[in-house]
């Protein structure tokens, strides 16, 4: 048995932080000595982009073209030719073509399952392995959530306030009783967070009321920081580029405390 983790990021939401939350808590868990595998499931390729591959398009092999190994039956290409290597970070790229996959994925069999028989091959190798979600809760989601030992949410204080997560967590039910019954919630991180104001406050305490009973709450709150968009410019987490920025010691303190619950 491997030791790995599989961390499945997901919020149908988009541009709750999912990407960056992805990044950074790699980054800090591979800062604390682990070795970590980044997957990027969504076509937009963001999380590729991140690593300043400007054109993904143009990469040979990307998720796309291992899932498509997995679904047709064929050897996978080498390790050294899936996995893209920056410093302390390994990387499974995308490019658009991943969107073509959910047409694919239509007639296999076992379509939900193609990912997780795909990650059996990189476990051995690491001890996380994090995984980026688009946000949708189509075929692809659902293979991350199938493959995945938890699910960690990042979300906006006013989204969750909203019940905006009623959706995502019926789908995590459902995937838990019909194929990954060990699939486990890690819990809610929430972005974009500016403590200044009374209203956030405010928020903070209806969300804690609505969720905190079942599901728990990081107590790190990621802020809202220009630091996050400069650091994406030069291609870097914000651990990395900035490591004394707010936003960067809560990213921080998050994985600390991530870690801080085990596994
Ligand atoms: N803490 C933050 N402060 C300020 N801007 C942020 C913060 N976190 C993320 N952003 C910015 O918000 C945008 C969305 O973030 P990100 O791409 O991480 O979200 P996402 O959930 O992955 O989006 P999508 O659903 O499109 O994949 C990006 O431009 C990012 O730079
Ligand atoms: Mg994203």
């Amino acid at each position: 048995m491997s030791n790995c983790k599989i961390i499945s990021i997901s919020n149908q939401k988009g541009g709750v932080g999912k990407t960056t939350t992805a990044l950074n808590l790699a980054y800090a868990l591979a800062e604390n000595g682990n070795k970590v595998l980044l997957i990027d499931l969504d076509p937009q390729s963001n999380l590729t982009m991140c690593f300043g591959i400007d054109r993904p398009e143009e990469l040979k092999t990307t998720i796309y073209d291992l899932m498509m190994c997995v679904i047709d039956e064929k050897e996978l290409p080498d390790k050294s030719k899936c996995i893209l290597s920056f410093n302390n970070l390994d990387l499974i790229p995308c490019s658009i073509e991943l969107s073509a996959v959910e047409m694919s994925l239509v007639n296999v069999m076992s379509r939900e399952v193609i990912l997780k028989m795909l990650v059996e091959n990189f476990k051995a190798d690491y001890d996380y392995i994090i995984v980026d979600c688009m946000p949708a809760l189509g075929m692809l989601t659902v293979n991350a959530l199938a493959a995945c030992d938890s699910v960690l949410i990042p979300a906006t204080a006013q989204y969750l306030s909203a019940k905006g997560l009623e959706l995502l967590l019926q789908t995590i039910v459902r995937v838990k009783k019909r194929i990954n019954p060990h699939i486990r919630i890690d819990g809610i991180l929430i972005t974009m967070y500016s403590e200044r104001t009374k209203l956030s406050k405010e928020i903070l305490s209806l969300i804690n009321d609505a969720y905190s009973e079942h599901i728990r709450i990081f107590e790190s709150k990621i802020p809202v920081s220009v630091k996050v968009g400069e650091a994406s410019f030069r291609y870097k987490s914000v651990i990395e580029y900035d490591p004394k920025s707010k936003v960067a010691l809560a990213y921080q303190d998050f994985g600390k405390e991530y870690l801080s619950y085990g596994n």
